[in-house]
């Protein structure tokens, strides 16, 4: 653990402590767990061991309490990244907690030389547009049909850019 990481990032919600740390490679079942739940296609275990143990990977992990109740993982190359997943648990969405993650997350990047930040979202998840818009991300582009949905639909992704300078 990265005692720096460890130490970063210190709030309350609801009452009880809540912590951003660097995420560690024994994290790897429970981010998996988060990310099933959250997403269509679940990344299981062994990915998230793959990417928690690449260097040019950066996660950090929210943690209340023994829980960890969200995630955040980047791929870094040269002065660019991008944020490849996000996500809260669910009983905890809605509490701006994503946002104190992003905003955290973003300074790590920026710590590691990162200029420019990309990431690509559905085009109608509202939760994730509005998370991104408000941490000062743009729209540079539009993928048609880029994702598949629980019911076999395609949908739409947008491309995002926030500058980090
Ligand atoms: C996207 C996600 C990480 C947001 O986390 P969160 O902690 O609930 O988000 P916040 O509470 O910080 O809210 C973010 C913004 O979304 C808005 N929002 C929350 N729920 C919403 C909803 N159901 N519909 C529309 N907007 C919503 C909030 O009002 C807030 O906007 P604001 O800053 O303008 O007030 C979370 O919803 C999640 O894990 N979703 C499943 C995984 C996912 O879609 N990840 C993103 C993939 S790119």
């Amino acid at each position: 653990m990265n005692l720096i990481g460890k130490l970063r990032c210190l709030f309350s919600s609801g009452g009880a402590a809540v912590s951003i740390e660097q995420a560690a490679l024994r994290d790897a079942h429970a981010l998996a767990q988060l990310h099933r739940a959250s997403f269509h296609r679940g990344w299981d275990p062994i990915e998230f061991e793959q990417l928690l143990s690449d260097r040019s990977v950066l996660a950090h992990r929210l943690r209340k309490g023994r829980n960890i109740i969200g995630f955040i993982v980047s791929r870094m190359a040269a002065d660019e990244a991008e944020i490849l997943s996000v996500a809260i648990v669910a009983g905890q969405r809605g509490r701006g907690l994503s946002r104190d993650l992003v905003r955290t997350h973003l300074g790590y990047l920026a710590g590691h030389g990162i200029k420019t930040v990309f990431l690509e979202v559905e085009e109608n998840n509202r939760p994730a547009r509005a998370l991104y818009d408000r941490a000062g991300f743009r729209v540079v582009g539009r993928r048609e049909r880029y994702y598949k949905g629980d019911d076999g639909t395609e949908l739409n992704a947008i491309v995002m850019r926030r500058d980090l300078s």
